[in-house]
C-alpha cells in the first residue's frame, strides 16, 4: 500500500458506516425541475461548493437536490441535509443544525465537521432566496424564475464590486 492509499485508508475508517453510505450513494443529486429556492456556498478554505434547490409548496419543501465539488464529507453531508430537510416546512428546516447533520450521519471526523455546515448554509439559503423569489412576484417585480436569478446575479456583482 503506498502512502496515499495508507492515508486514503485512514481517512476512510474514521467516517462512519451511514456517512460512507451517503457518499457511495448520495440521495437528491441533481436540480429540481420548477425550483423556487436556490443556495449555492463555497467554502473559502478548501473551495467546495454545494449548491441545493428546492420546490416550496405552501411553505413546504417538497422537493430538495443537491449538487456538490468536494470531500467525502461535503457529499455526505449534503445528501444528509436534503434528507433531513424534505417534507419539513421552512420555518422548521431553518432551525436544522449542523450537529443535526453530524448526528444524522452517526459522527462525523472532527477535522470534518465544518463540512457539515456547506449543505446547511446552502439549504438556508435557498429557503432566504425562495421567500425572496415569492415577494418579488407578488410585487410584480418579477415575472418568472429566470428573471428572479439575474436580479440575484446582478445584486452578488453589485456587492462583490463593492469589496
Ligand atoms: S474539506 Fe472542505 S467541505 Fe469538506
Amino acid at each position: 500500500m503506498n502512502e496515499n492509499e495508507e492515508q486514503f485508508t485512514a481517512a476512510a475508517l474514521a467516517y462512519s458506516e451511514k456517512t460512507l453510505d451517503h457518499f457511495r450513494n448520495p440521495r437528491n443529486v441533481g436540480v429540481v425541475e420548477n425550483y423556487n429556492g436556490r443556495g449555492k456556498i463555497g467554502e473559502a478554505d478548501c473551495g467546495d461548493v454545494c449548491e441545493i434547490t428546492i420546490l416550496v409548496e405552501e411553505e413546504q419543501i417538497n422537493d430538495i437536490k443537491f449538487r456538490v465539488y468536494g470531500c467525502v464529507g461535503a457529499v455526505a453531508t449534503s445528501s444528509a441535509v436534503t434528507e433531513l430537510a424534505k417534507g419539513k416546512h421552512c420555518e422548521e428546516a431553518l432551525k436544522l443544525t449542523d450537529d443535526d447533520v453530524v448526528e444524522f450521519l452517526d459522527g462525523l471526523p472532527d477535522q470534518k465537521k465544518h463540512c457539515s455546515l456547506l449543505g446547511i448554509r446552502a439549504l438556508k439559503q435557498a429557503i432566504y432566496d425562495y421567500w425572496l423569489y415569492k415577494q418579488l412576484l407578488e410585487n410584480g417585480q418579477v415575472t418568472n424564475r429566470i428573471e428572479h436569478e439575474q436580479i440575484r446575479e446582478d445584486l452578488f456583482q453589485q456587492f462583490a464590486n463593492e469589496f
